[in-house]
């Protein structure tokens, strides 16, 4: 197949990592017989210091016609507040102008990795969860505002956004264990309680055959680390799904292993890894690149539905691990470290033909 996909390295680590995500479309293009066209636009703090603006217009164009984008990481020290202009500005505004409501976040954690986390190997075993975050409005996009003595930030729901995301999120339940956690803070909010109603009626409508639980956020985070195997599907609000998909991250192991898809109502999305620009390690060659890899996976399967390179990607970068393949933040302190590049290397090595 042919498809455009564009590559938004970003800030920090982005570039790192990116550059290996690009290294494996073009490794899975050969492989598997694709022609696939990869066109760098800048975005983020880059793209403030070149234009002025952290998403350009010639960027956004791109974005749209492109098939897919992967994105690295936007941000750093150099462009925090009280800069008015910032990186994050730029994502929001990508996610918002592409449609992307939807925000797949996957937590499986590799069994090679179970030592890597702060949790005990008990606590591990089974733990395959999606979290579904809704990503173009909440809080995030609600009015803002500063006065001298206070400031605000409106946390708006419409029923058609709590909606859209809901039949994702139980969508994508039906094609697992068919259970969905939906998580709010209704003993609060009135956004939550909203949250809360639309939910029960969309399962109890359309998706009948999903079990639907609602859990508060507070004790979602709780029970995130007291028992993630017991989940399936969570869907919860764009805050709530920030905040406790970086939480989720540590079950497997490292923030550097977390891929994202961003959806919408079309095949076309945005994939990048949770994690942030890391400008500390920025730079050395050491970035955890599994995560952007991870995200090339979840490309492949939901924008171009190429379920086999998607499994093959996965399996490659499953059989790195077991081979010992990693970063300084899957070991512990003083042992040897592999770096970016060898790690990238690691995961084409592995990466079958078609059969
Ligand atoms: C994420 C990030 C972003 C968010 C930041 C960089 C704006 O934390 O994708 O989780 O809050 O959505
Ligand atoms: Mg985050």
């Amino acid at each position: 197949m042919k498809a455009l996909i564009a590559l938004l390295p970003g800030d920090g680590i982005g570039p790192e990592v990116v550059n290996q995500g690009a290294r494996l479309l073009r490794a899975v293009a050969e492989r598997f017989g694709h022609s696939f066209e990869l066109i760098e636009a800048p975005m983020g703090g880059v793209a403030i210091d070149l234009t002025g603006s952290p998403l350009p217009p010639d960027t956004l164009a791109l974005c749209q016609r492109a098939d897919a984008v992967l994105l690295g990481a936007v941000g750093g020290p150099k462009w925090d507040p009280p800069a008015k202009v910032r990186p994050e500005q730029g994502l929001l505004a990508l996610r918002k102008a592409m449609g992307l409501y939807a925000n797949l976040r996957p937590v499986a954690p590799f069994p090679a990795l179970y030592d890597a986390s702060s949790l005990k190997p008990e606590v591990l075993r089974g733990v395959d969860l999606l979290v579904v975050r809704e990503l173009t409005g909440g809080i995030y996009f609600g009015e803002k505002r500063r006065e001298e003595h206070q400031a605000f930030d409106a946390c708006v729901y419409t029923v058609e956004e709590v909606v859209r995301v809901v039949r994702a999120a139980a969508s994508l339940a039906r094609g697992r264990r068919k259970r969905l956690t939906s998580v709010d803070k209704a003993n609060v909010l009135e956004t939550s309680r909203l949250w809360r109603e639309v939910t029960t009626r969309v399962i109890r409508d359309e998706f009948p055959d999903i079990e639907l639980k609602h859990l508060l956020v507070d004790a979602c985070a709780m029970h995130l680390i007291k028992r993630p195997a017991d989940f399936d599907v969570i869907v919860t609000e764009n805050m709530f799904g920030d905040i406790l998909t970086d939480e989720a991250a540590m079950l497997s192991g490292s923030i550097g292993m977390l891929p994202s898809a961003s959806l919408g109502d079309n095949r076309r999305g945005l994939y990048e890894p949770i994690h942030g620009s890391a400008p500390d390690i920025a730079g050395k060659g050491v970035a955890n690149p599994y995560g952007t890899l991870l995200s090339v996976a979840m490309l492949l399967r939901h924008s171009l539905q190429l379920e086999p390179e998607a499994r093959a990607v996965e399996a490659a970068v499953a059989s790195a691990i077991d081979a010992g393949v990693l970063s300084a933040d899957l070991l512990p302190s003083g042992q040897s470290a592999a770096g970016t590049e060898e790690m990238g290397a690691a995961v084409l090595a592995r990466l079958g033909k078609r059969a």
